[in-house]
């Protein structure tokens, strides 16, 4: 098991960057959808769905540095079955950061308007337009969306116990800058 206390400074950037860029978009996800129709309703639909896709593509080069690094070792006082209750929290969150994206991506190819990231180059559509499949992956969409929120929240609320009622220094772990 590596012992190092610290996770690299990519992990670090890549946990920092994801965790802004996630809680963004479900901001702006709620926003948007509650707007009435209109050009800046659509532009900001458009830009969600561009920040979304780079979350997808963050999270491939996350996972890429999880399958060829090991995390920093837990202190040795954390019981067996709170490691393996952290291991699964870890992995739905991951779950959930690959599969909201997607399932926008796909959504928005069943309402035949695939993503374009920023102008540069428009997605290729996953799936053919179809409208009622379309509505069927917004429900998709907003249930793997809101269980992110779901689990993020609780996420938050454990790092921050740990570090004000533990105290174990796990949050130090991912500093950007050290002590
Ligand atoms: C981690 C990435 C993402 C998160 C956390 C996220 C979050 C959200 C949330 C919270 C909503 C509002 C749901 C509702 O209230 O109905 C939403 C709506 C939407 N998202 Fe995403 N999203 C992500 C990625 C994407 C991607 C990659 C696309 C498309 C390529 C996309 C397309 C859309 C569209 C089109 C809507 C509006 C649906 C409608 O009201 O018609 N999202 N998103
Ligand atoms: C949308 C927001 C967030 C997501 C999706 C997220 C996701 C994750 C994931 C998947 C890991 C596991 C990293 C690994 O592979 O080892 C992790 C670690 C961690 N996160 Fe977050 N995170 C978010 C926000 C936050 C925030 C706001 C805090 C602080 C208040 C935080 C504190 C931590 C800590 C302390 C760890 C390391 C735990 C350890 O040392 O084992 N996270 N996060």
């Amino acid at each position: 098991m590596n012992t190092q206390v610290r996770y690299t400074p990519t992990a670090i950037w890549l946990h920092w960057i994801m965790a802004v860029l996630i809680l963004g978009l479900i901001l702006m996800g709620i926003y948007m959808s509650e707007l009435p129709e209109s050009p800046d309703k659509f532009a900001l639909y458009d830009f969600h769905k561009a920040i979304g896709m780079l979350a997808l593509l963050l999270i491939f080069a996350r996972l890429a540095w999880r399958w060829t690094h090991q995390p920093p070792a837990l202190p040795q006082r954390v019981s067996a079955t709170t490691r393996k209750a952290a291991a699964a929290g870890q992995a739905l969150l991951y779950l959930c950061m690959v599969f909201a994206p997607l399932s926008g991506w796909l959504m928005s190819s069943a309402y035949g308007h695939p993503p374009s990231f920023f102008g540069i180059v428009t997605l290729p559509e996953l799936v053919w337009k179809n409208e009622s499949f379309a509505e069927t992956l917004k429900g998709v969409h907003f249930a793997l969306t809101n269980g992110l929120l779901f689990l993020a929240v609780g996420h938050v609320v454990l790092a921050l116990k740990h570090h004000w009622i533990n105290k174990d220094g796990l949050l130090n772990r991912l500093k950007p800058w050290a002590n």
